[in-house]
């Protein structure tokens, strides 16, 4: 495996004087938080959606979202997506006219969701885009950042760039914008520090440069470590990855100078460059198919996501994992879509581009 990938996968944030933030985050209707399931609830919260009231969610998609949901006793309806990570909307359609309120979309890996359709849908209806951009902060659909382009965008940069913690909740929306109880900075006050996060940050960082440079036996060893001692926290200081409850935490200053200061540009570039490196790779192993043939003007993709139809993917994981590259089989889904989901869901496979 060419070492400029592990480099690149690796490789601390590249700093700059300041940066363009602002373009992919319009700062004057974006508030801050730890976890895009805390921006997922205000922004439920912002909507004034109530207990009992239904919104569209599809169901590929991590289990631990519907804690936001939860919390506020919203019913979810679930839709199903087809093998190009892409809603039918004739369903989409049907199920609103039954009287939900909101649509959540995803922009699944960081590649834009068609919106076009969706937002005459919302507008015939009544109803409401939340555009769930987890996977997508710093990607554009042409020249238009994701997260952008509903009336709520939700965005988890922890995903893209090395924050200690860090999600935001956009309002796109005017009468969201401009409604005197959606003033989220009153409520949600970005913390000073916030010590836990900060120091796992910190520690990662300094494991960080002999990541990119060791071999992968160092690296195997290096991940498992930091795997565990993050299901030790998880599971007593918070309450980890669970369908009932959003964990608790603040964005801090600490991570905001972060953000302000990483070179934007140069990740989007690393992460388009990964993508093309990996699709060389990937494309080349039979049991493999590419989920997106091509990698559109101004996407900055979360990994390199793809169809594996062998039979057996936890060896294939395996004999990846053996190379240094490390994959998911992403999500861990509902439980209650667990027996009912389309089976090309469990095929699909992700290498994120940063750790
Ligand atoms: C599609 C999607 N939306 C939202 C979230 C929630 O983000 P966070 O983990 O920051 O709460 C995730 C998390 O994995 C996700 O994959």
């Amino acid at each position: 495996m060419n070492s400029k990938i592990f480099n690149d996968i690796y490789r601390a944030n590249v700093k700059r004087e300041s940066n363009d933030l602002n373009k992919y985050l319009p700062l004057n209707r974006t508030s801050f938080f730890a976890f895009g399931r805390i921006a997922l609830r205000e922004g439920l919260r912002c909507c004034e959606l109530k207990k009992g009231e239904t919104v569209l969610v599809p169901s590929f998609i991590c289990r631990e979202v519907l804690s936001s949901f939860t919390e506020l006793g919203i019913n979810i309806v679930f839709y199903n997506i087809d093998e190009n990570l892409e809603c039918n909307y004739d369903e989409i359609e049907a199920l609103s006219a039954k009287g939900c309120k909101a649509i959540l979309f995803v922009n699944y890996f960081g590649f834009p969701h068609p919106v076009r359709r969706l937002k005459a849908i919302a507008k015939k209806c009544g109803i409401l885009l939340f555009e769930d951009n987890a996977h997508g902060f710093l990607s554009c659909d042409k020249n238009v950042p994701l997260g952008l382009r509903g009336d709520v965008g939700i965005f988890s940069l922890r995903k893209t760039v090395n924050v200690p913690n860090g999600a935001a909740l956009v309002l796109n929306n005017e009468s969201l914008i401009n409604n005197p109880g959606n003033e989220l900075y009153e409520k949600y006050k970005i913390v000073k520090s916030c010590r836990k996060p900060e120091i796992k940050h910190i520690l990662k960082e300094s494991v960080r440069p002999f990541m990119a440079f060791s071999g992968n036996t160092f690296r195997r060893v290096a991940l498992n470590s930091c795997w565990s001692v993050k299901r030790a926290l998880s599971s007593s200081i918070d309450n980890g990855d669970c369908e009932e409850h959003v964990p608790a935490g603040c964005f801090s200053q600490f991570s905001m100078n972060l953000l302000k200061k990483i070179d934007l540009s140069y990740e989007i570039q690393k992460r388009r460059s990964l993508f093309f490196s990996f699709k060389s790779m990937i494309d080349n192993i039979k049991s493999c198919a590419p989920i997106f043939a091509n990698l559109p003007d101004g996407v900055a993709p979360y990994g390199y996501p793809f169809y594996y139809n062998g039979n057996d993917i936890n060896s294939f994981q395996d004999s990846l994992w053996k190379e240094g590259v490390h994959s998911l089989n992403w999500p861990s889904l509902p439980m209650s879509v667990e027996n009912s989901h389309p089976k090309f869901y469990d095929k699909i496979v992700v290498i994120p581009f940063s750790w």
